[in-house]
């Protein structure tokens, strides 16, 4: 089993996206009994409320539904329960290694290592127009891809997969 979050500042746009494409190609593969998902911000801002609406329109144009997620932050704690706590950009990756202890084994990283692209960061669509909600979707995407494969070569081959 592995365990797989994903982090953004505010757990509305990026990170939930994250998970639901994420998992959406967990099941794909056929390795939702193999590997956990969830999703959380660095700041409180938005605890308890679900996706920004912009964010949930552009899912489910690619046919993934994030209504049902709702925002919590990131807690020391997240460290010793998942494997893999994967940033959105540099800001919430200085953040969550602030916050992550010492004796936590976990990979603590960007998401987009996982991806054969130029860019290293998912850039904040919050301020932006419709077009920064689709440039987000398109590069995790390609993370779930890679990621999905990393765990099939490294992650998962004790699962006997
Ligand atoms: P996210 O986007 O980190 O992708 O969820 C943001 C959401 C809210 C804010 C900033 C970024 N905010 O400043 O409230």
């Amino acid at each position: 089993m592995k365990r797989v979050l994903f982090v953004c500042l505010g757990n509305i746009c990026r990170s939930p996206t994250a998970e639901g494409v994420f998992w959406h190609a967990v099941e794909e593969a056929g390795l939702n009994r193999h590997i956990i998902v969830d999703s959380c911000g660095v700041g409180n801002w938005h605890v308890g409320k679900a996706p920004d609406t912009r964010a949930q329109v552009a899912a489910s144009r690619r046919g993934i539904d994030i209504g049902h997620l709702r925002a919590r932050q990131l807690s020391a704690g997240d460290f010793l329960e998942f494997d893999y706590v994967l940033g959105m950009d540099r800001d919430n990756l200085k953040a969550m290694q602030a916050l992550q202890p010492s004796n936590s084994r976990a990979h603590v990283g960007l998401f987009l290592e996982f991806a054969d692209l130029p860019e290293a960061e998912v850039p904040d669509p919050y301020y932006g127009g419709d077009e920064g909600f689709e440039h987000v979707l398109d590069l995790i995407e390609a993370a779930s891809v890679g990621l999905i494969a990393h765990l099939r070569n490294d992650g998962l081959r004790n699962d006997r997969l």
